[in-house]
């Protein structure tokens, strides 16, 4: 059994890329393919003076997304659990990514399955940032088991945090957007909800049922939200990450043969990084994606186009 939480003590990413750096994963790809490129995308303040809570952000996919926020203009709050000091630097890179139109970044503890913790959490939001106007529900885990071994505290720590966490947040996220309306001056929407969700909501997963159901929930608990407050003028949508590059799923991609085992599962031939999963949610939080609502926006560079059936069938 293993045990990985996505918010635990981690790597940058940066750091972590030097494991197996560019060059390693270039002499892995065949010849005549093209070299997988990171595309170098300009950072522009679509979020000014807008107020983000994004949860499980001192490491991962979180931490990418609440520095990508800051670094479009909005105020960032950090929630984290365990590892305050990484949420903290988070806080600190987010805020000196230098450019000039960042916002502020602050941390704050919560357990995101616990009811008082979460509305703890969002008075705090208040208090410091005045209201919310874009909910990131990013934190999530993996307790993985066969399921003939999978206890139910597994189980319920799993659905407990990546789904029951997602409803107590996105609660408490719309009882303010209605509270407050539209800030016509920041956005044309009263809220945005973004739930992070997986490829995993359609894919099924032996070894993870705990994980693939919390998954699927997420994306029936998404749309069924979406379609209740689309007329409040909130707007919740997904976002399904592939595999990337974090230390959740550090087995699936530190060693060359374990980059190579999970090339296959990936069309377009390289790993995700933090940064293609942050700037969809920045376009997602934006009046740019003003007509988006209820959508699961898979980035997974093909991983859910059944690649086992590339060549066969
Ligand atoms: C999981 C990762 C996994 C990826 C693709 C994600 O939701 O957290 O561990 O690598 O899906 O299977």
């Amino acid at each position: 059994m293993s045990t990985i939480v996505s918010d635990r003590k981690s790597k940058s990413p940066a750091a972590m890329s030097k494991r197996m750096s560019s060059k390693l994963i270039r002499s892995l790809m065949p010849e005549q393919l093209p070299p997988a490129e990171m595309p170098s995308c300009e950072v522009r303040p679509v979020l000014k003076g807008q107020k983000a809570l994004v949860t499980g952000a001192s490491s991962g996919i979180g931490m990418g997304i609440a520095t990508a926020l800051c670094a479009a203009g909005a105020d960032v709050m950090i929630n984290f659990i365990g590892d305050e000091a990484a949420a903290k630097r988070v806080a600190e890179q987010a805020t000196h990514c230098g450019c000039t139109h960042r916002g502020k970044a602050i941390v704050h503890r919560a357990d995101v399955s616990d009811e008082a913790h979460v509305r703890e959490m969002f008075t705090r939001m208040r208090d410091e940032f005045g209201t919310i106007d874009i909910l990131v529900n990013n934190a999530g885990l993996q307790q993985d088991a066969r399921l003939e071994d999978m206890t139910l505290a597994q189980w319920n720590k799993v659905v407990g945090v990546n789904l029951t966490g997602q409803f107590l947040c996105a609660r408490e996220a719309v009882r303010e957007f209605k509270r407050r309306g539209v800030r016509k001056e920041v956005s044309c929407a009263a809220g945005k909800i973004i739930c992070v969700s997986s490829v995993h909501e359609v894919i099924p997963w032996a070894g993870h049922v705990n994980y693939a159901a919390s998954k699927g929930g997420v994306m029936l608990m998404m749309k069924s939200i979406a379609q209740e407050v689309a007329p409040w003028r909130i707007r919740v949508n997904s976002i399904c990450p592939g595999a990337v590059r974090t230390p959740i799923n550090t087995s699936a991609w530190e060693t060359p043969e374990a980059y190579n085992e999970l090339m296959k599962l990936i069309p377009y031939k390289r790993i995700g990084e933090v940064d293609d999963i942050a700037r969809a949610a920045v376009w997602l939080a934006s009046d740019e994606a003003d007509y988006v609502t209820g959508a699961s926006i898979f980035i997974d560079g093909g991983m859910t186009l059944y690649p086992g059936f590339e060549a066969g069938g």
